[in-house]
């Protein structure tokens, strides 16, 4: 298939233009590059050995979404662009609601008017809000969130629930990502957030390699088996290749709309994932346990039978694997990706 990746310069998207091409796809990609440096391209053209043809423009243009539709041969669309910063969305909903929104109805309509029925969508755990019972499972059917950010992926899997029984031909995918990490295993991509990082992972990785003192974890009376919050950890590589699973399983699904939960199943705590980083780097690092961090909760992972039973997809790679692979990214670009190269 020929897929166009929106946000394929970024995280989860650039390491899904490698699945893909390693799966024998054609790919196009969209971004704006607004969370995203166009050296990403020029390392996915040398890891890929491909083209990878790029359009940069911000996708809630419905006008040139639809341009870029008319030029490129696309058979379906992988969704990825948005904004993703949880605390960022509370103090700026209105850009959350608007680019997570606009980008998806300028897909849809394009998508219609050129007749590309296949698509595969970003959705989050974070859609199972506070009330979820552990693990969760997809039946569960009061998704609600505690964010815009959170509340602009329900809606986002509304519209396209709507949209798509509305569409004859169209098939969605909703892929609920737990908390992926890790990179690709060359060094070359892997998780540059700008500013201090939000996430765990990548700012363990930046306390390893000296860009920030030590890590504190947020909360040590969780109700767990350490104190610390537990959650789904998956590597970047599993999930990109869950992308390429859903791809290939579209045609086949009897509901032309369906969710899938992508994670390992298994919760890991904030002080296993930190410990497990110190035998990547081989040397203890410097961490604080301080006060809870508002909105957490204690503990949650995924029940992934589904993606399993029906994709034949399951994460394989370990926690050893994610910190291994991060620790090689970040101590190889410790600055992130270069302006250019
Ligand atoms: P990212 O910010 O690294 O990638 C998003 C890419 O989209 C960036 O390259 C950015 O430049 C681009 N972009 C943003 N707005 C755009 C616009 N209006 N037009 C064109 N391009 C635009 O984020 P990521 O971590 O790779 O996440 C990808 C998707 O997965 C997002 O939808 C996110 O909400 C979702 N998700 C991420 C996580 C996570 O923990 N990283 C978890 C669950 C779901
Ligand atoms: C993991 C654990 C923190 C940073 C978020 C979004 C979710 C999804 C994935 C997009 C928590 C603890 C963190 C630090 C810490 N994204 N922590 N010190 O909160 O599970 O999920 O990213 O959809 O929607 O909410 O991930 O990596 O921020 O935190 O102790 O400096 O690490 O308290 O227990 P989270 P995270």
């Amino acid at each position: 298939m020929r897929v166009l990746v929106s946000g394929g310069a970024g995280y989860i998207g650039s390491h899904t233009v490698l699945a893909l091409v390693e799966a024998g796809h054609d790919v196009v990609v969209v971004d704006d590059f607004s969370n995203s440096k166009p050296t990403v391209i020029a390392r996915l053209e040398s890891l890929s050995g491909v083209h990878v043809p790029v359009h940069a423009f911000d996708l809630t243009d419905v006008d040139k979404t639809n341009a870029l539709f008319a030029v490129e041969e696309i058979d379906a669309v992988i969704h990825f662009a948005g904004l993703k910063a949880v605390g960022e969305s509370v103090r700026r909903p209105l850009d959350y609601y608007r680019t997570n929104l606009d980008s998806t109805f300028a897909l849809l309509e394009a998508m219609r008017r050129h007749d590309v029925t296949r698509l595969v969508f970003s959705s989050s755990a974070t859609v199972y809000g506070e009330r979820a019972p552990v693990p969760y499972i997809e039946e569960f059917d009061q998704l609600a969130s505690s964010s815009p950010y959170g509340r602009s992926k329900v809606m986002n899997e509304q519209v396209l629930t709507d949209v798509t029984l509305a569409t004859p031909g169209q098939r969605v995918a909703l892929l609920r990502y737990f908390n992926p990490v890790g990179a690709h295993p060359s060094g070359r991509i892997g998780e540059d957030p700008q500013g201090i990082p939000n996430n765990l992972m990548p700012f363990i990785a930046q306390v390893a390699v000296g860009r920030r003192e030590r890590l504190q974890v947020f909360g040590g009376d969780y109700p767990t088996a350490d104190g610390t919050a537990e959650r789904d950890y998956l590597h970047v590589m599993d999930l990109a290749e869950g992308h390429v699973a859903a791809l290939e399983h579209l045609d086949a699904m009897p509901e032309r709309v369906r969710a899938f939960n992508l994670g390992t199943g298994t919760g890991t705590s904030v002080l296993q994932l930190f410990r497990a980083f110190e035998r990547a780097v081989g040397r203890e690092l410097p961490y604080e346990i301080v006060g809870r961090r508002a909105g957490d909760l204690p503990a949650f992972w995924a029940d992934a039978t589904r993606a399993h039973e029906e994709l034949g997809w399951r994460a394989t790679r370990t926690i050893d694997d994610m910190c291994a692979d991060t620790w090689r990214w970040q101590s190889q670009n410790p600055e992130g990706y270069p302006d250019g190269e």
